[in-house]
């Protein structure tokens, strides 16, 4: 029945989760969408979600159960987090639906388990809006660059982070100030860890690792690094050197196997894609063996955007063609290795020493260049270290008065290094 349906390119779809994400993509579905039909919206409390714009022919439920008994073709998950909608995925693929979803944590953690089910079921599962929102860089990489033999992906996968950071480059208020403010005006969640400590991007770049690499990683093997304790003075030393400060996520393919991978704030020259992504945007750059480097760029967040991704994934499943991506993900084997990036100059802030270039050599960690010193602190660049060495040294001058309070790797020679 549901396969028929299909078929005749008429898709029922019923909606979980009519937040942000969800109510933008029941207004495109009741706009008209080709081949897609909404039969169905489940949320918790429907008395307070419903509302007027919504046509009557649509039903509403609280219970998900109503969903996978019913013969809608499509779910789509949208409450986000890990309980219940990794089970309810699971359930509704069991079910043999196709199931899409925006969940990063899910596809990410669980994509394997639910990528099988797919397979074994016979549904669909697509997560083009699980990475850099409205871009189009699963199908992109998937499709656009099937060619191409991709050896790096790098980009700027949380707009949260990069609104905060374009905020402190161009005012002098506090980290905690900006954000306060970026919470107020619904840029930043109310808990806004899993965005500033890297969590978030973490899950992002391990699908992209998965799907543009092929190496299937554990996510929390990939290191992450906070944004949190920037500085004014950072931004400043970082403009002095021609540089801006992105949280940037990368991940290297590693030959024969494994990948290199890590999330944090860094150095990036002024004059790279990665600088020029300002405020709320997402930015991807993905190099190739053969084509070099491509770049996709545009809003990684926000519900209409989001929504253009979740219905794609939709009008593809409708179409029945190769590209919500049941078979892009590879799920055979074990997750492969991640080792922490090479060696690179480092940009330190240190404070309460007054030697601190001497005490870093003690370390195995030479200073290339002394920028300044102000308010006690002295801010300078190292030459090219691991970052073991830069933890290393961390620790070790902690057991004495010197803090190193800022550490960020210069990326593709930012600072002239
Ligand atoms: N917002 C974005 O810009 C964006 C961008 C990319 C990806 N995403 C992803 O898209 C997904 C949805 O995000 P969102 O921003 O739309 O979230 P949201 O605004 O919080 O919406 C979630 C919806 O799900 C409902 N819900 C939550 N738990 C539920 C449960 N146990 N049972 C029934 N209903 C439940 C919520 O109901 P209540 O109203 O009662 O809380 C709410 O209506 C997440 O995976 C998110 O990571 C979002």
């Amino acid at each position: 029945m549901t396969r028929e349906r299909e078929a005749a390119g008429t898709l029922g779809v019923a909606l979980v989760g009519f937040g942000t994400v969800g109510q933008s993509v029941a207004r495109i579905l009741i706009g008209g969408a080709e081949g897609l039909r909404l039969v169905r919206i489940c949320n918790r409390h429907v008395a307070r979600k419903r509302v007027a714009w919504v046509p009557e022919r649509v039903s509403w439920t609280e219970s998900i159960d109503d969903v996978l008994t019913s013969d809608v073709d499509v779910v789509v998950e949208l409450i986000g987090g890990t309980d219940p909608a990794l089970e309810w995925m699971r359930r509704a693929l069991e079910a043999g639906k196709s199931v899409v979803t925006a969940n990063k944590q899910a596809i990410a953690h669980h994509g394997t388990e639910l990528f099988s089910l797919a397979r074994r079921y016979g549904g669909r599962l697509g997560f083009e809006a699980s990475v850099a929102g409205g871009i189009p860089v699963i199908r992109g990489i998937q499709e656009g660059l099937a060619a191409d033999e991709v050896v790096r992906i790098q980009g700027i996968l949380n707009g949260t982070c990069n609104f905060i950071l374009s905020a402190l480059a161009s005012s002098p208020l506090a980290f905690e100030t900006v954000l306060a403010d970026a919470q107020a005006h619904g840029f930043a969640e109310a808990d806004p860890s899993a965005d500033l400590d890297g969590l978030d991007a973490q899950a992002k770049i391990a699908i992209l690792s998965a799907i543009g690499l092929g190496r299937r990683v554990d996510p929390s093997a990939i290191e992450c690094r906070s944004i949190r304790g920037l500085e004014t003075g950072d931004f400043d030393a970082a403009r002095t050197l021609g540089c801006a400060v992105r949280q940037v996520s990368t991940a290297e393919r590693m030959e024969p196997a494994g990948v290199r991978a890590a999330v944090g704030p860094a150095l990036v020259r002024l004059d790279s894609r990665l600088a020029q992504v300002e405020g709320s945007e997402n930015v991807v750059l993905v190099d190739g063996a053969r084509g070099g480097q491509t770049g996709f760029v545009g809003h990684g967040a926000g519900g209409d955007s989001t929504a253009v991704a979740v219905v794609a994934d939709l009008m593809a499943i409708a179409r029945r063609d190769g590209h919500a991506a049941t078979d892009c993900f590879p799920i055979d084997g074990e997750p492969q290795a991640v080792h922490p990036m090479g060696a690179r100059p480092y940009y330190l802030r240190v404070s309460g020493g007054t030697a601190a270039a001497t005490q870093l050599a003690a370390c195995g960690v030479s200073v290339a260049r002394s920028l300044d010193v102000a308010n006690g602190c002295v801010r300078l660049v190292t030459a090219a270290v691991t970052g073991a060495e830069v933890e290393a040294a961390i620790e070790t001058l902690a057991a004495g008065s010197t803090r190193i309070s800022a550490a960020l790797p210069m990326l593709d020679g930012a600072g002239g290094a």
